[in-house]
């Protein structure tokens, strides 16, 4: 059936360049609607490329066709556009939108949602992780699944919590909005235009104290790796007090190192109690 399979391969390439999870998942449904009960091939073939331009008046054998200046992409900068992205914001509300609207990181394609925050806004202290995982990607907030289980558990022991009840709200977000397929490590380049994001985000919402969650957002926030080594040791991002953490995942995977957690969150209990 070409016809058909002209359609699909322009549905195809579109999904290889622009489409995201919603459109990729509607398209799959459309051809199975359409009764496709097989592929094909794996590579799309986009027939409508295919297809041979009608000659021009004047231009054919032996007729030289007239030099159409190509005019160069302009080259975009995708760290500079989010930092004047980012910049324009003035509320969450528009930082939110900007993020959707930002054009340059591929996991938008394959996420089902933007995961922004949870929490209070304007807490005191914000925690910011490293990337939504299956369960984040789902619901479309931060630390839902095993491990925001277990950060609240954390949060309780000193008596912290998402919940809006003021002076004990903690703010949550994360290095990335969108969840990294098989939740593979961020690419550098992905932290990169998204720091300026987080930034913003950061300055936003003006917490007393930031915690740093895991390797990610070390490398994010304050440009360097190796949790065993930065974790408890203050730090300080763009004027705040900062404290790296074992990220709770890491905790799950090796609950030795929970003696450790709990004496940074002791820490960050004191530095609490002493700003009241
Ligand atoms: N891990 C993170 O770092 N963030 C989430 O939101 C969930 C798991």
């Amino acid at each position: 059936m070409p016809a058909f399979a002209c359609a699909f391969a322009g549905v195809q390439s579109r999904m290889d360049s622009q489409i995201d999870w919603h459109a990729a998942r509607a398209a799959l449904e459309w051809q199975m609607e359409m009764g496709v009960t097989e592929t094909i091939s794996d590579i799309p073939i986009n027939r409508f490329e295919q297809m041979q331009p009608p000659p021009k008046a004047g231009v054919g054998p032996g007729v030289a066709a007239p030099a159409v200046p190509v005019q160069p992409a302009p080259a975009t900068d995708p760290v500079a556009e989010a930092e004047v992205a980012a910049e324009a914001c003035s509320d969450l509300a528009a930082l939110k939108a900007a993020l959707a609207a930002y054009p340059h990181c591929e996991l938008r394609k394959g996420a089902r949602n933007l995961v922004f925050s949870d929490g209070v806004p304007g807490a005191r202290v914000m925690i910011v992780g490293e990337a939504p995982g299956r369960d984040e990607d789902r619901i479309g907030k931060p630390f839902v699944g095993r491990a925001g289980q277990l950060l609240d558990k954390m949060l309780a022991a000193i008596d912290l919590g998402r919940d809006p009840d003021g002076r004990n709200a903690v703010y949550i977000t994360n290095v990335l909005p969108w969840r990294p397929p098989q939740n593979r490590d961020p690419k550098p380049d992905e932290i990169a235009m998204m720091l300026p994001f987080l930034k913003r985000h950061i300055a936003l919402t003006k917490p007393d104290v930031l915690v740093v969650m895991g390797n990610v957002s070390c490398q994010a926030l304050l440009g360097k790796r190796g949790i065993t080594r930065l974790r408890g040791q203050w730090a300080e991002v763009d004027g705040l007090p900062a404290i790296p953490m074992f990220h709770p995942a890491y905790l799950l995977r090796n609950p030795a190192a929970k003696r450790e957690a709990w004496a940074d969150l002791l820490d960050l209990q004191a530095r609490l109690t002493k700003k009241d």
